[in-house]
């Protein structure tokens, strides 16, 4: 289904334009202590500013006098059709935003034509995404210490029809979020301060806390310890049960439980590309989460060339963190990235408005890229290339 602009665009959001206004819309909607979670970076946030900052270091050469009418963003992920060269990446607690949490988001990229992750963290069961939102599915996948949690994710996704499992590497020495801790009086108690802020806050109070009561880890809530379920106790224990120990060869353990598509999220080295390669590996997610875990780290995007060269033609490159606009989109796929994931540009839409807020994000999105596009005298997303960028 090819992507068409919607008239409605811009209407639910109280005029907001793009996504940094989108972005001001939810945090504005949501209590302090669950818009810090989504926006905050690890310790000092250099490498969150990176992110944005290494976009623009980047600049087009445009062609002239192409006839670019027509123009598409279709594209196609794994052999089958994309509308869009997008995916929503995987996040977890997104039911602290918003009552449409996983399944707006869900609903969204399925309607837009492009793949859902559901992170293993999610405030829904992986069985009730594929039912009530269906689309094309992907499920992230963290190993934590008991590794009975992700045989039974593996299992269940490969039952409930997911496409493909997206193995999360960096994450498991878990980055310091100091925004978090501020909030935080101990583990599983919110401060004072922060409890006083979401009263003021009685719209989302209503929405999400009476209508659904205090989101909880569906997902792997059978192997919780009591009070580490909802989203409040379990955020700050949860951590503390990511097993640190793993290795390349836990890309093998993966491989005897799910017979999917395997994608591996957490590289930035091309030295890890190439193993990933011969490990097996559908494709890899470019990443630093966001900026969310090793302080002082480069953008995804920086390496992104050099990793594409060495293994573009093998597997099937992801790329996320910190794109905010189309022309993000586009310098990354004409850097040679296939796909592009969006994290917080999808949750600023989640929480402003829910399911129609993350529809108006990625319709933002692709507003822009096709705009960029036909000023950088391309016709389809195939088109973008590195001579167009300096
Ligand atoms: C609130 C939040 C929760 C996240 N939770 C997960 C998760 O559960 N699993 C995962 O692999 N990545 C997680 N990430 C990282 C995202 O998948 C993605 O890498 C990152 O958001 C991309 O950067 P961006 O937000 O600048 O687009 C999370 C990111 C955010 C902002």
């Amino acid at each position: 289904m090819p992507w068409k602009r919607r008239a409605s665009s811009g209407r639910d959001c109280t005029g907001a334009l793009n996504i940094a206004d989108l972005r001001e819309v939810a945090r504005r909607r949501v209590p302090g202590f669950a818009f810090e979670y989504v926006e905050g970076g690890a310790e000092d946030e250099a490498t969150l500013r990176r992110n944005r900052e290494a976009f623009s270091a980047l600049r087009f050469v445009p062609q002239t006098l192409i006839d670019t009418s027509g123009r598409s963003l279709g594209t196609s992920v794994f052999g089958r059709p994309c509308a869009a060269p997008l995916a929503i990446a995987p996040t977890g607690l997104n039911g602290m935003l918003h009552p449409d949490g996983d399944i707006g988001l869900a609903r969204a990229a399925a309607a837009f034509g492009i793949p859902y992750t559901l992170s293993t963290l999610s405030t829904t069961r992986l069985e009730d995404v594929a039912a009530k939102a269906g689309g094309r599915l992907w499920m992230q996948l963290y190993i934590m210490k008991n590794r009975a949690i992700a045989e039974d994710i593996m299992a269940r996704a490969a039952a409930a029809g997911y496409e493909a499992l997206v193995f999360t590497s960096d994450a498991n020495v878990f980055g310091c979020r100091e925004w978090d801790k501020r909030n935080y009086a101990r583990p599983g108690k919110l401060r004072g301060a922060a409890i006083l802020d979401s009263m003021r806050h009685p719209h989302w109070l209503i929405e999400v806390l009476l209508r659904q009561g205090i989101p909880q880890f569906h997902n792997i809530k059978a192997f919780l310890p009591p009070g580490a379920a909802s989203a409040v106790g379990g955020s700050t224990i949860i951590p503390q049960m990511f097993e640190p120990t793993i290795t390349w060869a836990d890309i093998e353990w993966v491989r005897r439980y799910w017979p999917g598509k395997l994608l591996l999220k957490g590289v930035l080295n091309v030295d890890d590309a190439r193993r990933a390669v011969e490990a097996g590996c559908d494709g890899i997610v470019l990443t630093n989460h966001g900026g969310r875990q090793l302080d002082h780290c480069v953008a995804a995007i920086e390496v992104l060339g050099e990793i594409a060269a060495a293994v573009g033609s093998r597997l099937t490159i992801i790329i996320d963190s910190g794109f905010r606009r189309g022309s993000d989109i586009a310098k990354a796929l004409a850097l040679g990235a296939h796909t592009v994931m969006i994290g917080r540009a999808a949750l600023y839409g989640l929480a402003a408005n829910g399911e129609r807020g993350v529809r108006l994000a990625l319709d933002m999105l692709a507003v822009e890229l096709d705009r960029v596009l036909g000023q950088l005298g391309c016709r389809s997303v195939a088109d973008l290339r590195p001579s167009l960028l300096r």
